[in-house]
């Protein structure tokens, strides 16, 4: 058996010069680096794009401040006691440090304080709460359905929005508003628990099964907010995202006029053939058209409804383009494409893919 080297102190474990050096600078690069992420980020919730996001923002400063003076005057209370009590040369290497037991006084400063701190922060944020969970009698109402893996929104009938249809308007992963109006989510979950967030418009809402929890969302200007669930839901959590599409006028009411126009029923050529298998391959026994394929099939997964599918841009949760046909096929060849998806559909012919697109793509 080799000899043991003996014990040596930690003292005498000569350190080379420096080998603190690489992590700290890497560390430092690092930050500096990271702080750079979010020049062009779509998605920044320091970047607000409406009053809620706004108010939200507004909270982010006073309780970033208060907790940067804790940070400060944490690390700067445990930096100095290092330095003042840290090790010199010829101390004593086996001596132990004075051993001390409670310290009333600081106990009760250091449970005070920190109460005091969290009620400042309170201060800020209980008007918040309540201003987020209002609900205005002028809003746009939206009831939104965040199901495995996508987002579902139903407009009920609201006049004064021009959605006259007795069955409002019903439509998938892209959220229609106008700008400058107050919009009310109800929020609902046929599965698991989902979060709404579109970052520059407001922060994020859970979305539970057997319950329904409201939101506001407004934006200043007509654009594209891009967003996406917020909670960790199943495996393509990360392929759960949407856009909320803001208006102007103009384009709100163009909007709202199509998606109540009930799309005409394919008679001849490839279309024809896709309306047929889209009863023939079950796709009609989940997805509802209006006008051709109304009554989905009982116990049948929550599935976006296809009316006017290619009004959009994006599809599946807003992973794939819609303008890009090539993604389409994909999908119809492999729902399984993107994990977790509930949608189940046979083998089909390359043929079977061509009817179906030409059908798809009359929904519009
Ligand atoms: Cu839905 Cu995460």
């Amino acid at each position: 058996m080799a000899d043991l080297a003996p014990p040596v102190s930690n003292r005498d474990a000569k350190r080379p010069m420096g080998a603190w050096r690489k992590p700290t600078v890497v560390a430092l690069v690092m930050a500096l680096v990271l702080t750079g992420c979010a020049s062009d980020a779509p998605q920044s919730a320091l970047d607000p794009a409406g009053p809620y996001a706004r108010t939200l923002d507004g909270l982010f400063n006073p309780v970033m401040w208060v907790a940067t003076a804790v940070f400060v005057l944490v690390q700067g209370v445990i930096v100095y006691s290092v330095f003042k009590w840290r090790r010199r040369a010829g101390d004593d290497d086996d001596a132990m440090p004075a051993q001390l037991h409670g310290n009333t006084k600081l106990e009760i400063g250091w449970t005070i304080l920190p109460a005091l701190v969290l009620a400042l922060v309170a201060i800020f944020t209980i008007p918040v709460i309540f201003e987020l969970h209002a609900k205005p009698a002028d809003a746009l109402e939206v009831s939104v359905t965040g199901a495995k893996y996508w987002w579902g929104y139903t407009y009920g009938t609201q006049p004064e929005f021009g959605i006259t249809q007795a069955d409002g308007i019903v439509t998938a992963n892209e959220l229609h508003i106008p700008a400058e109006q107050t919009v009310l989510l109800r929020l609902t979950s046929p599965d698991v628990i989902h979060s709404f967030w579109a970052p520059r418009l407001n922060g994020k809402a859970d979305v539970v099964p057997g319950r329904e929890h409201t939101w506001l969302l407004e934006a200043d200007k007509p654009g594209v907010y891009s967003g996406q669930c917020g909670e960790f839901c199943g495996t393509s959590h990360a392929n759960m995202r949407l856009k909320v599409v803001a208006h102007d006028q103009a384009g709100w009411d163009d909007w709202v006029e199509r998606m109540q126009r009930v799309p005409l029923e394919p008679v001849t050529g490839s279309a024809a053939r896709g309306f047929q298998l889209f009863a023939q391959k079950g796709c009609s026994g989940c997805h509802q058209v209006d006008g051709a394929y109304e009554t989905v099939a009982p116990n049948s997964p929550a599935a976006p409804n296809l009316t006017h599918l290619f009004s959009r841009d994006c599809f599946a949760g807003c992973i794939y383009d819609l303008n890009d046909r090539n993604e389409m096929e994909a999908w119809l060849r492999n729902p399984q494409r993107k994990a977790g998806s509930l949608m189940v559909v046979g083998a089909l012919s390359e043929q079977e893919i061509d009817d179906l697109y030409a059908y798809l793509e009359t929904l519009e």
